[in-house]
């Protein structure tokens, strides 16, 4: 292994590339923040017993996927897996949802771990943005939630997404159909492990990805026929309200997620151009995770987009963001003196908020050149002795190649006035 090498399972963001996840963290965050979603962040760490409890015992995530540690004082932790258990703690430690004003409107942004199997789109250290809105039971919340997302994709210029949307019933059908899925799942010819998920999350046999078993589960009893009422209409006014948007979705009853919290609505947002991690995103309603932790009864909703596979689906439709350059004006100075001098102009600039950089290390006109190139800045200010003696500086329009003097002293304006 070599010294330099990231731990597996796990990548650096380096420029240029990590220019494009910072505009896409940008883009998935501008809708929540524009429809009363609030900021929050929360430690990348917690006990243990927060996801255990709020995630499920019986998942993936829990039992096989986290980082946990104990710490010198014995405390057990887990670095976070998911977003949602934190900011339901978060929410409920700050007594959030006392202050009057449900729904409690929630945005995150940042790295979560999971020791998956690490494969393309699939990593061991990802970032999620994700929302929350807690305390509110209402089809239009769980609405706004999906359109939010299906805007925040669209501006980002992605086309090949579609949204599939479930039903996972609440407390009092889901336990029915439960029952009635593990009768039909036990006479059926499984192997150890997947008869020991019958009995501990049968739902998530559904979700086997083996085509022998797929085919045993035709004729398996569909939750859609077990909803109650209450959740059928519920479901029916989201697909409305979805409808009346114009977002175009799916309904997939296979849809069950890999976390325990979930009742009533689920969903994913899939790409095709992902191959077998196809899903960029998925959130769902969990009416029940607030009194799991502990907590009191608040029907909640949200949804978490992965950043890495979101970026992941921008090159796999070729989408090119338009991210304008970050410097606009480029100093290369030839000599002792114009160094002292073109570097008190960048910090001038700087000052008045026009983006410079500063050719370091005393290099040549030629390799400063390339460099004044490679930033993309709009102008170059250049300047020798001679330009100095005459009180000027040559400032450069990189876009026509038309070059002129400028007094020293005007500069400044000057490039102001250009760069509007
Ligand atoms: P999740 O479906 O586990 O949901 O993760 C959401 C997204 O995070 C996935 O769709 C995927 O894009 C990304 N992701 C997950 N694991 C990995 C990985 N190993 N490598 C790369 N990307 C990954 C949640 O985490 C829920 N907390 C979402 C939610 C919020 N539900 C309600 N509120």
């Amino acid at each position: 292994m070599s010294t330099f090498q990231a731990p597996k399972g796990t990548y650096d963001l380096t420029p240029p590339r990590s220019a494009t996840f910072l505009a896409v963290r940008e883009a998935i965050s501008a809708p929540l923040r524009d429809s009363g979603y609030g900021y929050i962040e929360t430690p990348g760490f917690e006990n243990v017993e927060l996801f255990a409890r709020g995630v499920g015992e019986s998942t993936d995530i829990v039992t096989k996927e986290m980082y946990t540690l104990t710490t010198k004082g014995g405390s057990q932790l887990a670095l976070r897996p998911e977003g949602t258990a934190s900011v339901l703690r978060a929410a409920l430690e700050a007594n959030l949802h006392k202050a009057g004003n449900l729904p409690v409107k929630l945005w995150y942004s940042g790295s979560y771990y999971r020791y998956e199997r690490p494969q393309a789109g699939r990593y061991r250290h990802f970032s999620q943005v994700g929302a929350e809105a807690i305390g509110t039971e209402d089809p239009a919340l769980d609405a706004e939630l999906i359109i939010l997302a299906d805007q925040a994709y669209r501006s980002l210029g992605l086309r090949q997404f579609r949204i599939l949307l479930n039903s996972l019933g609440d407390k009092e059908c889901r336990p029915v159909y439960r029952e009635a899925l593990q009768s039909f799942l036990r006479d059926l010819d499984l192997d150890e492990e997947t008869r020991r998920r019958i009995e501990i999350n049968p739902l998530r046999v559904l979700d086997d990805k083996r085509a022998d078993v797929q085919k045993q589960l035709t004729d398996a009893p569909k939750l859609r026929d077990y909803l109650c009422d209450a959740c059928k209409a519920y479901h029916e006014e989201v697909r409305a309200l979805l409808t009346a948007a114009g977002v175009a979705f799916e309904d997939d009853e296979k849809l069950v997620r890999g976390l325990d919290y979930y009742t009533r609505t689920t969903f994913e947002f899939v790409h095709d151009g992902l191959g077998s991690q196809s899903a960029v995103g998925g959130g769902g309603r969990y009416d029940g995770l607030s009194e799991m932790i502990g907590g009191p009864v608040l029907p909640s909703v949200g949804w978490a987009l992965g950043v890495d596979r979101t970026v992941l689906a921008l090159e796999a439709e070729g989408v090119e963001l338009d991210l304008p350059a970050t410097t606009s004006v480029y100093a290369v100075p030839l000599g002792e003196e114009a160094r002292r001098v073109l570097f008190g102009v960048v910090t001038e600039l700087r000052r008045a908020g026009i983006a410079a950089d500063f050719a370091f290390g005393g290099r040549g006109l030629k390799g400063a050149m390339k460099s004044a190139n490679r930033s993309g800045a709009r102008y170059t200010l250049v300047a020798g002795e001679r330009d100095l003696a005459e009180g000027v500086v040559q400032l450069k329009d990189m876009e026509s190649g038309e070059q002129s003097a400028v007094p020293l002293t005007e500069a400044a304006a000057e490039l102001a006035k250009r760069l509007g």
